[in-house]
């Protein structure tokens, strides 16, 4: 399917501290109310306020989380009944937003079709946030500018290029969760971008996880298609320092496409017995927790969800990589189309795997605030 195929040849405390008003309404006793959703299309920004909303935090007081943030995220889709069916589980997931990790249409001059798919079934408002893959990058297969024309950014405060190197803070006030998507390691009309260490793009990701640390957004999801670690059929395409620089800066959760296969790791760091994570070998020094419920800062969990609706690719369980997965699915090994799905609060990041109609496959991880 991929035209780089066989480049490898193998296989309560936050919302008390609001103040008054907040104390009233979400910590007195009886049952809570439900946080407020919005509306599909309605960016995930701040609740209306009312009339006993309390003033801002002063300037000086930390920021208090916002509401949680829910989404989704796959990549490699098509047209196919495939990727209605992996689309008819995100609606009814009725996610604030979709993480669409490149490779759209697999065809030039279907752009327009593709994005009548999506909206036909999540709403022309729905927040379906792109980043492009192989595929469309280079308009070979779809041009991706095509694509951000028809599915066009939904969320506010977006900073950098849609599309292609884009950061967003959800909820716009007191954030949850800061997106960074960037697309290291494939073609466009030019040839790759840049993002070898200290390059322009490398400093923009990194300038944009050390920022959200520094403004203490609970929890930061780095987004691209191309991943490093694979059992399917790729090898470190996002790159090897590129990649040891989000575990450096202990990225919380990492997703990819572009592997037709699930796969997602355990919690992952570098430092003491690993001094880098190497590709196409394992070393058990990078393994910083390894059952399915982590504790942010251990390491870093790397989610590949090229399961978005096209022909999956087999697990290679031989590969040395094998060892860093918890979870692993593909042609010849648990099947599945679907989606991740995942949760934010300020305490908890919760991930799992919803397949389409017809599978069976599933994952679930947690990662808790300390
Ligand atoms: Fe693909």
């Amino acid at each position: 399917m991929a035209r780089s195929l066989g480049k490898r040849g193998k296989a309560g405390i936050g919302a008390c501290l609001l103040g008054l008003a907040l104390l009233l309404s979400a910590c007195q006793p009886g049952p809570p109310e439900p946080s407020p959703r919005p509306s599909p299309g309605t960016p995930s920004s701040s609740p209306a306020p009312s009339s006993s909303s309390p003033a801002p935090p002063s300037s000086d007081a930390a920021p208090a989380p916002g509401e949680p943030v829910h989404f989704t995220a796959q990549g490699d889709i098509g047209v196919s009944t495939g990727a209605k069916k992996v689309l008819d589980v995100v609606a009814g997931l009725n996610p604030q937003l979709n993480l669409a990790l490149g490779d759209f249409a697999y065809k030039a001059g279907l752009e327009r079709q593709f994005c009548d798919m999506v909206t036909a079934r999540l709403g022309e408002d729905f927040p379906y946030q792109l980043v492009t893959g192989n595929h469309e990058s280079d308009g070979h297969d779809g041009d991706i500018e095509k694509f951000v024309q028809c599915l066009p950014n939904k969320l506010p405060g977006i900073q950098g290029e849609y599309g292609t190197q884009w950061r967003v803070d959800v909820p716009a006030q007191n954030p949850v969760v800061r997106f960074i998507l960037v697309s290291p390691g494939i073609d466009f009309r030019d040839g790759p971008l840049d993002y070898s260490r200290d390059s322009e793009r490398w400093r923009w990701t990194a300038d944009a996880i050390d920022d959200a640390k520094s403004q203490n957004i609970p929890w930061t999801v780095v987004g691209m298609h191309t991943p490093c670690l694979s059992i399917g059929n790729y090898d470190c395409q996002a790159g090897q320092d590129f990649t040891n620089m989000l575990i450096e800066k202990k990225v919380d959760l990492v997703l990819s496409g572009h592997d037709h296969v699930y796969q997602r790791t355990h919690q992952l760091s570098t430092g003491g017995d690993c001094a880098e994570l190497v590709p196409a070998s394992f070393t058990s020094g990078c393994l910083a927790d390894t059952d399915g419920s982590m504790v942010q800062g251990s390491g870093t969990v790397f989610a590949t969800v090229g399961v978005g609706g096209v022909g999956l690719y087999n697990v290679h369980a031989e590969d040395p990589e094998m060892q860093y997965f918890a979870s692993t699915s593909g042609k010849n090994q648990d099947p599945a189309l679907g989606t991740l799905e995942v949760r934010a609060t300020a305490d908890e990041l919760a991930a799992r795997f919803v397949p389409a109609d017809g599978y069976t496959f599933s994952d679930s991880f947690t990662v808790r605030r300390r």
